[in-house]
């Protein structure tokens, strides 16, 4: 596992206060393709164009793509219109059935690229993570498996951490890709340890937002203000920081997404499943499941916070 530091020294011209990033000696970084500016996408490809790189777009919704204009991006009227003279592709879609539909589909991207470099950013799992790089690798396609962490804030202002994994020979390439999305980029291994990696870390990620959730209704039920056990909580290492901010916007009640509730949900699916494929068992995730349909019926598309709904 290695750590490739941002370069952050270069800003781009017709942005105040920006130059492009310089590529590493050997290489130059083609058009940059991005399919799905969701509330994640969005934000990665508005940084891509600010950084100077050239930027073509598509979105399912054409309304969540037109304001990347201002940032510099181009949209294109379909996948394999955004992939038309782009030499990488990054796509950040819902899940694995969405992207594939985009690469495979009517106007899909990867019949109209050959040759192309595509950065799968999303999280979508072990099994699609897999059949997608056989299938790229069918169209003559090389295949990186990217996946982030971190949500909508970090994304916005640059600060993911990218968990890449694929051929060593992408590394120099991506480096200015991945420093304009992220403070971090940790390479794992071949394609498909970047989805482990990911995964594992979104394990955590729901069992955390479970315990917060159960903790804050345990002392609410015992008679006890929540507020002040996350006070307490805060005041010792057991209040770790992501709980703590998701126990505030539960005691909110404001479920804003920052990353919705069927997202996290399809995570902890994808990570009991990898696990089962595994020979092991996440019996702590696979418990919070039946719970955590039941909120998203109503809470779907609110912040995985609304798990407290249930709790
Ligand atoms: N939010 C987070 O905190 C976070 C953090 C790390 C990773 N992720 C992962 O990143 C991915 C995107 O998350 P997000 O928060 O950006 O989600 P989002 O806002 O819901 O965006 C989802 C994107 O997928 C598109 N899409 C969905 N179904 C589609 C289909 N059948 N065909 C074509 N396009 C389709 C949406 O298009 P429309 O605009 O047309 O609906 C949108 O561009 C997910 O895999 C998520 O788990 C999220």
């Amino acid at each position: 596992m290695s750590t490739d530091l941002p370069d952050r020294q270069h800003t781009a011209p017709g942005h105040p206060g920006r130059r492009p990033p310089a590529p590493r000696p050997g290489t130059a970084t083609p058009p940059i393709a991005f399919v799905g500016t969701g509330r994640m996408g969005g934000p990665m490809a508005a940084n891509l164009a600010r950084a100077g790189f050239d930027v073509q777009v598509w979105n399912r919704t054409p309304d969540r793509a037109a304001p990347l204009t201002g940032a510099g991006a181009v949209v294109a009227p379909s996948p394999a219109g955004a992939v038309r003279g782009a030499g990488i592709l990054i796509t950040m879609l819902a899940d694995g059935p969405a992207t594939e539909q985009a690469a495979t589909g009517p106007d899909g991207f990867l019949p109209a690229a050959p040759g192309l470099i595509w950065v799968q950013m999303a999280t979508i799992g072990a099994d699609w993570t897999a059949r997608l790089a056989r299938t790229a690798a069918r169209h003559g396609v090389t295949f990186v498996d990217a996946p982030v962490s971190g949500s909508e804030g970090p994304a916005r202002a640059g600060q993911l951490v990218v968990l890449a994994s694929g051929p060593d020979r992408m590394r120099a390439l991506l480096a200015p890709v991945f420093g304009a999305l992220g403070r971090a980029t940790v390479w794992l291994g071949p394609a498909g340890d970047g989805t482990s990696a990911k995964l594992v870390l979104n394990n955590w990620l729901v069992d955390l937002a479970e315990t917060t959730a159960e903790t804050l209704s345990f002392a609410r039920r015992l008679g006890l203000d929540p507020g002040a056990i996350v006070d307490l909580l805060q005041s010792t290492p057991l209040g770790s920081p992501y709980a703590m901010q998701k126990a505030a916007t539960m005691l909110t009640g404001d479920f804003t997404p920052a990353f919705a509730l069927r997202h996290a949900l399809k995570d902890a699916e994808l990570a009991v499943q990898a696990a089962q494929a595994s020979g092991t068992e996440l019996a702590l995730t696979q418990a919070l499941l039946p719970r955590w349909r039941h909120a998203a019926e109503r809470h779907a598309d609110d912040d995985l916070a609304a798990v407290y709904t249930t709790a």
